[in-house]
């Protein structure tokens, strides 16, 4: 079966066999039963971070799981939402029915149930702030278990999912949670312009501000194949952040917590002069350096091949290693770039 509809980098590749999971019981079942007779398994959501290199030699499982529960107190909305339903939508859905909160992370392509395992996160807001909890099946031992949102080790682009629970954890739902006192969060870069207006601005012009700098920046998957971000903003010290900065002044650089800055790795790229670099048909994105486009039909290696060919040169030019955000999946599973 071919995966080419199901990554939006749109690379052709091909799995052993493809199941669509609309019901729990069935996604349950696939995945207890490929995971006991010790067959490589790759769960899709969206297929929004994943850069498939080689022939699946498993079982590919869509989770397309739907629904979405409200609840409420006096002070929050509880929505218990089902791993299948596009994050996108949930958020259209929570701003038709009042429930506001999720704006900033409009438009990040993927699946609910993806949203954990790397704690998406954009313009000053990440999944951690809203997850209540994760219920997942746990493979070795079939059980469905639930880890509060405090649990979960949420870091930048990190989670436990990525860690402890690696290949042995299925996501099923996640609740979220949403105070009713709504605070909009307009400390990041274009959202600045509406909190200098007088009157309040509401959530809807928040979203829409949001899918319009998006828009501008990010390619949609749709036309152009792409899987978003392709490296996470690497984390500096300060002293390195200082060096580098005598040498570059304009270099970019957000300061974290214990005298850390996270420097933007898409300045790096542009700055080495890498936008429209490309191997095969896959290619250094234009207008965001971050973001390796496939000009149509380039294959995972190719789109391997130019990463590492970005590492390197980053590497030589400031002394800082880049890591790759979406994770790389060759035969029989994920592997590191330096496999692929
Ligand atoms: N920059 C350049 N040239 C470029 C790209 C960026 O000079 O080609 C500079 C920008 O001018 C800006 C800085 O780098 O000063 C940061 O760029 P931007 O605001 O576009 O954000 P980013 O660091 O590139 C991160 C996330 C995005 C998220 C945005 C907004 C990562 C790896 N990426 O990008 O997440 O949408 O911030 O918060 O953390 C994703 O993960 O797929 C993703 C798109």
């Amino acid at each position: 079966d071919s995966l080419t509809q199901f990554n939006t980098l749109g690379l052709e590749a091909d799995c052993f066999s493809l199941v669509r999971a609309r019901q729990e019981a069935e996604l349950i079942a696939i995945c207890l039963q490929t995971f006991k007779a010790q067959e490589p398994l790759l769960l899709i959501g969206g297929g929004s971070n994943i850069v498939l290199t080689e022939t699946f030699q498993g079982t590919a499982v869509l989770v397309q799981t739907k629904g979405i529960e409200v609840s409420q107190d006096d002070e929050h909305y509880y929505l218990k939402v089902e791993a299948g339903e596009v994050w996108h939508e949930l958020i259209q859905f929570c701003l038709e029915h009042n429930m506001p909160g999720l704006e900033n992370l409009a438009l990040i392509p993927g699946s609910v149930g993806a949203a954990p395992i790397q704690n998406i996160g954009a313009y000053g807001a990440e999944l951690a702030q809203f997850c209540d909890w994760v219920e997942y099946l746990d493979l070795p031992s079939g059980e469905i278990k639930r880890l509060e949102g405090c649990d979960c080790e949420f870091a930048y682009r990190e989670s436990i999912f990525k860690n402890t629970l690696k290949r042995r954890a299925v996501i099923l739902r996640v609740g979220l949670v949403l105070p009713k006192v709504w605070q909009p969060n307009l400390s990041y870069g274009p959202l600045q312009e509406l909190s200098k207006r007088k009157q309040g601005v509401t959530p809807k012009e928040v979203f829409d501000c949001i899918c319009d700098t998006r828009m501008a920046k990010l390619p949609d998957p749709a036309v152009l194949g792409n899987v978003g971000s392709f490296f996470k903003n690497p984390v500096v010290s300060q002293q390195t952040f200082e060096r580098l900065q005598q040498q570059y002044v304009d270099i970019v650089g957000y300061p974290l917590e214990d005298s850390q800055v996270k420097l933007a790795a898409g300045w790096l790229i542009d700055r080495a002069g890498l936008k429209g670099e490309s191997v095969g048909n896959a290619s250094i994105h234009l207008k965001q350096a971050l973001v390796i486009v496939n000009k149509g039909g380039c294959s995972g290696q190719d789109v391997c091949d130019l990463a590492r060919l970005v590492i390197d040169r980053i590497f030589d030019d400031f002394g800082v290693r880049l890591e790759v955000e979406p994770r790389i999946i060759g035969a029989t599973g994920q592997k590191e770039l330096a496999d692929a």
